[in-house]
Parts: C-alpha cells; structure tokens; sequence
C-alpha cells in the first residue's frame, strides 16, 4: 500500500518565531512509523536552518519551497541543491503553479531542477494543475500531460522513484473553492494512467499523488480516501498546528 504524505506549503509566510512554534508542535504530534503517514514542512528559504533544528530526531521531513538547477557560482538570488541537503532538506516542491504563472517558470526550468533535485539526492514534489480556463475549456487532461511530459523529460523509471506528484488545480488554491473529490480522483486517475504509459503499471502503483487545493481539516478525509489520492500539499491550513494536525490525523485514520 502507497504511503500518505502530508505536506505544509508555508509559501511566503511566518516569521522566524512563528515558524519555530509551528514547528516544535508538528514534530510533538509526528505520526509513529507504523502510523503509514509521512509528513513533510516547506517553509521558506531563511527559516530552514531554525526549522530544522525543530524538526530533526523527529518524523517530521523538511523541504524547500524551490531550487535551482545549477551547481553553484554566479547566480544572485538562487540556491543549490547540495545547499539544501547541507541544512537537512530530504524534499523539495518544484514547479508550483506560483512559480510557473507568477514567476513564469517554464516546464523546460522545472525539468532542469527536478534532474538536478534528484541527482543530487533530494525527494522532488512535482506540482502539476491546470487554470479555471483550461478545465472550461475541456483541456484538464491535455495541460496535464503536457507539464507532466515537460516536468519529466528525459527522467528514467529509476529516478523518478524519486518524485512525488501533486496535483494542484489553480483553480483551488488560496480560494477555498475545492475540487470536488470526484474531479480529484479523476485527475489523480488521469495522472497514474500517464506515468503507467510512460514508465510501467508496477511503478505507477507506487508513486505517490498528492492533492492540493484548499486542503481543509473538514475536506481532507474525503480527498484522501480517494483510491489515487495519496496525501495533500497544504497550503493556508498548514500555518496553523490546529489546521494540520487533524489534516495528519486524517491520514492517520485512513492509513489504519
Ligand atoms: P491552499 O491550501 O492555501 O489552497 O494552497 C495550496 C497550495 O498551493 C499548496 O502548495
């Protein structure tokens, strides 16, 4: 059976302090091994290192919210992969649709650091979705594949073992408005289909969909009991430890 993985998106938001906090209580009520659920925090880039000295010895994971692809040098701004791993990242989110429809960040970039990502030993959360015009328009499925096809370029079954796909409806981030867990679960079958076609049927069994999008404790039993749906990627209900928690204790339950 395919592990839940639940992970905070901080996106641009705490303060040292109230990272710190929100960290000390996630790693205080980490699930147990056996429990089935992994749970990941991304908080940005400056509060890495204080987080990590919260979250280390505990199951709590610790990711970055983006990377850049090339080794290190002249690169004003950016951060390396070997960066990460040096303050205790095990993950990475590439390719969230804030950075591709905010920053302009291509599937070309995005294929560059997932290669670097996993060359360099990091879990890499690819994000994937489609805008509210696209869906309209019929052509879900059509972006899909195409950003998958994009994100995964020239990436072998042996490496991808290292990604984990989130699904993220533009649509239904920071707006409250959810997919329903139908339009998930046909999304998330969509996506295992695709990585059956271009890698095997046992591989796509095992790689791990996440979804996100409005990921709320009232919401998250239903999305995640979806056969493909394998955890969330949370954005505003990861900021607060009484929002996530029942999120993790929501996977929790099903996982039992
Ligand atoms: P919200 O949970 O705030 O909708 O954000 C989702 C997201 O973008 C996580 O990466």
């Amino acid at each position: 059976m395919r592990r839940f993985l639940v992970a905070g998106n901080w996106k641009m938001n705490t303060t040292r302090a109230t990272g710190e906090d929100l960290a000390a209580a996630l790693a205080a009520n980490a699930p147990a091994a056996e429990d089935g659920v992994e749970v990941l925090v991304c908080p940005p880039y400056p509060y890495l290192v204080p987080i990590a000295d919260k979250t280390s010895g505990s199951a709590v994971s610790l990711g970055a919210q983006d990377v850049y692809f090339e080794a290190g040098g002249a690169f004003t701004g950016e951060v390396a992969v070997d960066m990460l791993k040096d303050v205790g990242c095990s993950h990475v989110i590439i390719g969230h649709s804030e950075r591709r429809h905010v920053m302009g960040e291509t599937d070309e970039t995005i294929n560059k650091k997932v290669k670097a990502a996993i060359a360099g030993g990091l879990t890499v959360v690819l994000c994937v979705g489609e805008l509210l015009s696209d869906r309209e328009a019929g052509n879900t499925e059509a972006i899909l594949d195409g950003q998958m096809a994009g994100g995964l370029a020239d990436i072998s079954e042996a490496e991808a073992a290292s990604i984990v796909i989130a699904y993220e409806p533009v649509w239904a981030i920071g707006t409250g408005v959810t997919a329903s867990p139908e339009q998930a679960e046909s999304a998330h079958e969509h996506l295992r289909k695709w990585v059956a076609s271009r890698y095997t049927d046992a591989f796509s069994e095992q790689i791990q969909i996440l979804y996100g999008g409005s990921v709320k404790p009232d919401n998250a039993e239903v999305l995640m009991g979806q056969p493909n749906v394998d955890g969330a990627l949370v954005g505003g209900a990861s900021l607060k430890a009484d929002l996530f928690i029942p999120i993790i204790d929501a996977a929790r339950k099903l996982s039992a």
